[in-house]
């Protein structure tokens, strides 16, 4: 598959490690630019480009920038790019520690639907409760005892499929986790966010998610806004 990465850090930076790893076909963005991501191709073979291009280079395109930093994306970043590319959203809301208050958040928006909405596209949203380093080692075979899953929430039952397939050949179960106004259910602070479970965990951990965001998962007040 041709994968377009925007974003390289922590879980960008790993995906396309692991990817490229898998034989996929990488084009791998930052905000620096491509010269910036020199090491990285190296290492992966992976493809550097502009933020523009990895969009338009993808079958699946993942976003992986912190939250904040989403609406600084150009605009109409999507634009002429065919509906049957898949985006993917990793993304996680750290309000206090680093995204500052985003209003749409704070008046009760799902996260992933907060980005669908600046990026003006569907999206699924996959990879965002496990850490990088875990994505990077921990993937097992199919059948493997204690097989980590994870969840992916989107609307699109196409889309979500592409994801749950790379889900597993990266080497984790994948659980769909219904229709992404479902995927609080997977945000920072519920049971199954950076828990490492099973199949069988993840589904109880979903199930048993409580929608109440907790004051430390909120802005202080006066923090900048997005
Ligand atoms: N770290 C984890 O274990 C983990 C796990 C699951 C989910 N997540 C979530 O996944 C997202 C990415 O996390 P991360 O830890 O990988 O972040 P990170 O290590 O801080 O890396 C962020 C990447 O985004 C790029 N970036 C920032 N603004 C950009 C822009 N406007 N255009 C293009 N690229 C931009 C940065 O490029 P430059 O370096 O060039 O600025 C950098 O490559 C976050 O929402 C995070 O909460 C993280």
């Amino acid at each position: 598959m041709k994968i377009g990465i925007i974003g390289a850090g922590n879980i960008g930076g790993n995906l396309t490690r692991r990817f490229r790893g898998l034989g996929h076909t990488v084009f791998v963005a930052n905000s620096r630019g491509p010269e910036s991501l020199a090491d990285l191709a190296a290492e992966t073979g992976a493809t550097p480009v502009s933020v523009t291009e990895a969009a338009r280079s993808g079958d699946v395109v993942i976003v992986t920038i912190p939250e904040k930093n989403i609406p600084d994306l150009p605009r109409e970043l999507f634009a002429g790019v065919s509906d049957s590319v898949v985006v993917v959203d990793t993304g996680n809301y750290y309000p206090q520690q680093r995204d500052g208050r985003i209003a749409g958040i704070e008046d009760g928006m799902v996260e992933s639907r907060w980005v669908s909405q600046q990026l003006g596209r569907p999206v699924v949203k996959a990879f965002n409760n496990i850490y990088a380093e875990h994505l990077l080692k921990l993937g097992k075979p199919a059948g493997s005892p204690g097989r980590i899953a994870l969840p992916v929430a989107g609307d699109d039952e196409r889309a979500k499929s592409v994801v749950l397939k790379l889900v597993d050949e990266l080497g984790f179960d994948a659980v769909d986790a219904g229709g992404l106004d479902d995927s609080w259910r997977q945000q920072p602070a519920t049971p199954v966010y950076a828990a490492d479970f099973d199949a069988e965990g993840v589904r109880r951990a979903l199930a048993s998610a409580s929608k109440d965001r907790r004051p430390e998962w909120r802005a202080k007040s006066g923090a900048g806004a997005v």
